[in-house]
């Protein structure tokens, strides 16, 4: 099974974001398959800690790449070592994902969310994609989210991005498949990471937090298969049974106050989260 990942994706795998969470994951379980692997993100002591480890474990190359990916070029600082390397894998994963009513973010922090988030992505995408076409395979997977499928409450631009990863990559899936590209869109579901904790979740009944390691091993098995996959299967039921019985609006008023709940509550009036157990009335 390595043996022919390995034959399809590799020999390098290049993936954003990933000093930690999902990205770490990912990175970590292309090397278990025997990939090289380029690391980008912007903390440089917790990529080298991440590649250290990497090398240890799994006896692969790793490339560290310390880059902030709100920048104009974002290729500026990544090809001068991804061009030298035969990179058949890449994992657009890099995010923000600050949830925060949407009249608290100014300006410059929302649009830092879409360049980070997708344009970066976009960037990468076509300079690789194109090299990977010339190869005739090679693999791309677009981290989304489940906020990608109806409008999610203070998360809007995120939900936004993450509906703008989904769609590109299942219009890849298509577009690139003659090119022998296989592309996913991958909608993590709730995950245990240091993003997910910066937003302080509250514990909820009705959600399920998945750990990196099993949500990881979901998108190997959709990558090839098909254009693009929820992850978890409470996660792959519940967005079924809303998007057949409930109207979108009912969705994205169940959702949203779920947000509400679980990470605020927010002050309507001010735009701002309350104090915990203030009311939000
Ligand atoms: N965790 C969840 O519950 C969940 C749910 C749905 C979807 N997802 C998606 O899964 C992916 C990973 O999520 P996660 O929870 O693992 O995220 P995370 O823990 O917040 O990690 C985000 C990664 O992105 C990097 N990053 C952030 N800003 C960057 C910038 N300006 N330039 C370069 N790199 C940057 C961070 O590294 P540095 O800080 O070192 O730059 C870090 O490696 C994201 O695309 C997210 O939307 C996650």
């Amino acid at each position: 099974m390595a043996t022919s990942f390995l034959k399809r994706y590799g020999p390098w795998a290049l993936i954003t974001g990933a000093s930690r969470g999902l990205g770490a994951e990912f990175a970590r379980q292309c090397a278990e398959r025997g990939l090289n692997t380029v690391l980008v993100a912007t903390n440089a002591n917790l990529l080298q800690a991440e590649a250290d480890s990497l090398k240890h474990v799994y006896g692969v190359e790793v490339r560290t790449i310390a880059v902030d990916l709100n920048r104009e070029d974002p290729l500026q600082a990544i090809t001068p070592i991804a061009d030298s390397l035969e990179i058949g894998l890449l994992i657009n994963n890099a995010s923000l994902s600050k949830v925060s009513p949407f009249l608290s973010l100014t300006e410059a922090e929302l649009v830092k969310q879409l360049q980070v988030n997708s344009r970066a992505s976009l960037i990468l995408t076509r300079h690789l994609a194109g090299k990977m076409a010339e190869r005739k395979r090679g693999g791309i997977i677009f981290l989304s989210s489940g906020s990608a499928l109806f409008g999610t409450a203070y998360s809007a631009n995120y939900a936004g991005t993450k509906a703008y990863n989904l769609i590109i990559a299942e219009s890849l899936w298509y577009e690139l498949r003659p090119h022998g590209i296989d592309v996913l869109g991958f909608m993590a579901g709730p995950t245990k990471t240091t993003g997910w904790d910066a937003n302080s979740p509250k514990t909820a009944r009705f959600v399920k937090v998945m750990d990196v390691k099993p949500t990881v091993t979901e998108a190997w098995n959709a990558l090839g298969k098909r254009p693009s996959l929820i992850a978890g299967k409470s996660n792959r039921l519940g967005y079924f049974f809303m998007g057949k019985m409930l109207s979108r609006a009912q969705v994205i008023r169940i959702v949203s106050g779920s947000m509400d709940k679980m990470f605020g509550p927010f002050d309507k009036s001010k735009g701002i989260k309350n104090k915990r157990g203030d009311s939000d009335a």
